[in-house]
């Protein structure tokens, strides 16, 4: 398998991974078959997205997208957060192979995850702002890997 060497830079080095102790939006989120778990701590000031920090019990596709999308949404606002996609994560990495692509969507939806806590902290329903990509088959908006289903 090919991996760029963007990729292998972050998956080596990834950036801004650990805790976050003063994060006031978190979002978590798992893939089901592969049963990887992506972690966002976001600070987020004035719809500023200040901060951002990552734990992932993933692959290291995972841990490499994670650590772009991190870099990605970083003195964004909330609003240019939300329309980051896996495809542009990829892109910043110089793409990925194709059986990895879903561990980018992880990432996308870990970012989204963590804005819809931002919205439902201030008693906003997230729904009308967050949406959902539809890609996603185990993203209902918190707490994605509470159901089991076998394969
Ligand atoms: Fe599961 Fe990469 S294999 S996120």
């Amino acid at each position: 398998m090919n991996y760029s060497k963007k990729v292998m830079d972050h998956f080596a080095h990834p950036r801004n991974v650990g805790e976050m102790e003063d994060a006031n939006a978190v979002g978590m989120v798992g893939n089901q078959k592969c049963g990887d778990i992506m972690k966002m701590m976001m600070k987020i000031e004035n719809d500023v997205i200040v901060d951002c920090k990552f734990q992932t019990f993933g692959c290291g596709a995972a841990v490499a997208t994670s650590s772009m999308a991190t870099e990605l949404v970083k003195g964004k606002t909330v609003q240019e957060a939300l329309q980051l996609t896996n495809k542009a994560v990829m892109e910043a990495l110089d793409g990925l192979p194709a059986v990895k692509v879903h561990c980018s969507v992880l990432a996308e939806e870990a970012i989204r995850a963590a804005l819809v806590d931002y919205y439902k902290r201030q008693g906003i329903d997230p729904e009308p702002i967050v949406g959902c990509s539809g890609e996603c088959t185990d993203c209902h908006h918190d707490h994605g890997h509470g159901e089991e289903e076998e394969e």
